[in-house]
């Protein structure tokens, strides 16, 4: 296994291949099948301070000199050395993750299309002037925070690194990355392909290895200048205790328990597939993944029936196999959905999709489930199961549908699905949720969007122009010249 010919034991500092300062490594496994597919460099804390110091210097010296517009030609180079490696990407996505080809390929056209965006971006973010006192001339400069560390997860490698990574080098930083222990061929990938497009050395660094270790050492580095992180919440808080010790700022992602609300105009036919796509995709590994369907009474039960019967045609199987679900990633968060699934057995279980009966044995397979319920405190309906589950809520009228929708302890997506504007807008306006999606869920997850969550589901905003705030700081120049 070597991705784009690289070898996967080695972390990538000061732009050389090297291997792990205290020769660890770690076994990346195929969710398939189970079977072992790769060593990866288990990155040490030595490995974190010689990479942060490598994206220091770069910051001093050649990338910290770029233009804007040199910026932009760099991502607009990764944008099509991502292009003409698509096959590939997918492929090693697919295989570490357990994701279908099909999705693979989509967040592989998604990596490009993030360096793209960071691309045109690059050279059109500015400050502003403001109007001051007599004989004073003032205004503004963005300008990027030094050094950015970003720690990443294993269920969206690509759509993650494009998301943080474009963002941060755009504005002028240079990037520690560390990828997550689960699954980072992508991103070891993605570090070759920032070389052949010869971004300068040390500005974009990369070691993989355990959270523990060479992610809390990325955290407590006092040279790193802002951290963003996409993970789970108890992770997220550490991370965001670290970062207070030498005062960093934190962009936080932690996922959701996202509600789709189905009121009774709703035309239900178009919603259906929306509904279901968005528990099932990437086999519910997704952060932005709805696992709260809440329908007004009046259509309840043809909404459970017509969900029913896409659950029942849902079958996972090998990523390679290309089915509607692949694998979760690992035997361990298989036996955390189990272990939720458990949990649901005084829920009325609704639909349960099937398991492809050539799935190998070792593969860790878990059939989509959707449960129906009314009780919205359930730990079904409260926590992140990260799973294919679903489950169906009825509500009464508008007002408990906004209560219902906003009773978690989390806010990063909402739909509402209503012909009526006044309600669209009054909805928009009552669910606490970084984005709110009307008649859609979504949106094809574009680029442009902003994204970011408030509650546990974290805080900042990654994706689109306004990323771009996140990992710069803002000077003030005032200046008296009478
Ligand atoms: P995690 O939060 O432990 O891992 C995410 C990343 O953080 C990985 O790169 C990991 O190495 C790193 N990490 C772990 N501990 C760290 C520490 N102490 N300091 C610095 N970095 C650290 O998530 P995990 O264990 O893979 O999944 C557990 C649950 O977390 C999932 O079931 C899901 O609910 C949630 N999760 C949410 C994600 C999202 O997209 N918001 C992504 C992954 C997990
Ligand atoms: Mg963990």
């Amino acid at each position: 296994m070597k991705p784009l010919g690289i070898d996967p034991q080695h972390c990538l500092i000061d732009g050389e291949w090297v291997s792990p300062a205290n020769g660890e490594y770690l076994q990346l496994v195929n969710p398939s099948d189970g079977t072992h597919l790769c060593e990866i460099a288990r990155g040490s804390a030595e490995d974190i301070a010689r990479a942060v110091s490598a994206a220091r210097k770069a910051y001093d010296t050649e990338w910290g000199a770029t233009t804007a517009l040199q910026r932009s030609r760099y991502l607009a180079r990764l944008k099509d050395l991502i292009l003409q490696n698509t096959d590939e990407l997918a492929r090693l996505e697919s295989i570490d993750v357990g994701k279908p080809l099909t999705q693979a390929r989509a967040d592989v056209i998604a990596l490009a299309r993030y360096m793209e965006f960071y691309a045109g971006a690059a050279d059109k973010l500015h400050g502003q002037t403001i109007p001051y006192l007599d004989g004073y001339t003032v205004y503004t400069l963005r300008e990027p925070h030094g050094v950015t560390g970003h720690i990443i997860p294993w269920n969206y490698p690509m759509q993650i690194i494009g998301r943080s990574i474009g963002a941060s080098l755009a504005a002028g930083n240079a990037c520690v990355l560390k990828p997550a222990e689960e699954a980072c061929l992508t991103a070891l990938a993605f570090a070759e392909l920032a070389r052949q497009a010869e971004l300068p050395a040390g500005t974009l660094n990369v070691v993989p290895g355990l959270g523990a270790e060479a992610g809390a050492a990325l955290t407590r580095s006092k040279g790193v200048d802002h951290i963003s992180f996409t993970g789970s919440v108890n992770v997220g808080k550490e991370i965001q205790r670290n970062a207070a010790e030498n005062i960093v700022p934190v962009t936080l992602e932690l996922g959701g328990k996202s509600p789709q609300v189905v009121f009774d105009d709703a035309d239900v036919d178009a919603a259906i597939p929306f509904l279901v796509n968005a528990g099932i995709q990437n086999a519910g590994q997704t952060c932005s993944a709805s696992s709260r369907i809440l329908v007004h009474k009046s259509r309840y039960d043809e909404v459970t029936e017509k969900m029913a019967a896409r659950y029942s045609s849902l079958v996972a199987g090998p990523a390679l196999k290309d089915l509607d679900l692949g694998p979760l990633v690992s035997q361990r968060q298989k036996q955390i959905v189990e272990d939720y699934l458990k949990q649901g057995a005084d829920l009325q279980t609704v639909a349960v999709g099937s398991i492809h009966p050539e799935a190998p044995e070792g593969g860790a397979y878990t059939a989509p489930v959707l449960f129906a319920g009314t009780q919205s405190d359930h730990i079904l309906a409260q926590q992140e199961i990260f799973g294919p589950v679903q489950m169906l809520l009825p509500f009464h009228d508008e007002d408990e549908a906004v209560t219902l929708a906003n009773a978690t302890d989390f806010g990063l997506v909402a739909s509402c699905w209503t012909r009526d504007g006044a309600r669209q807008m009054r909805m928009a306006k009552k669910l606490r949720s970084g984005q709110v999606f009307i008649n859609n869920y979504g949106a094809g997850g574009g680029v442009e969007l902003p994204f970011g969550g408030s509650g546990l589901s974290g805080h900042g905003r990654e994706k689109g122009f306004e990323a771009l705030y996140g990992f710069t700081t803002l000077k003030t120049v005032a200046a008296l010249h009478g």
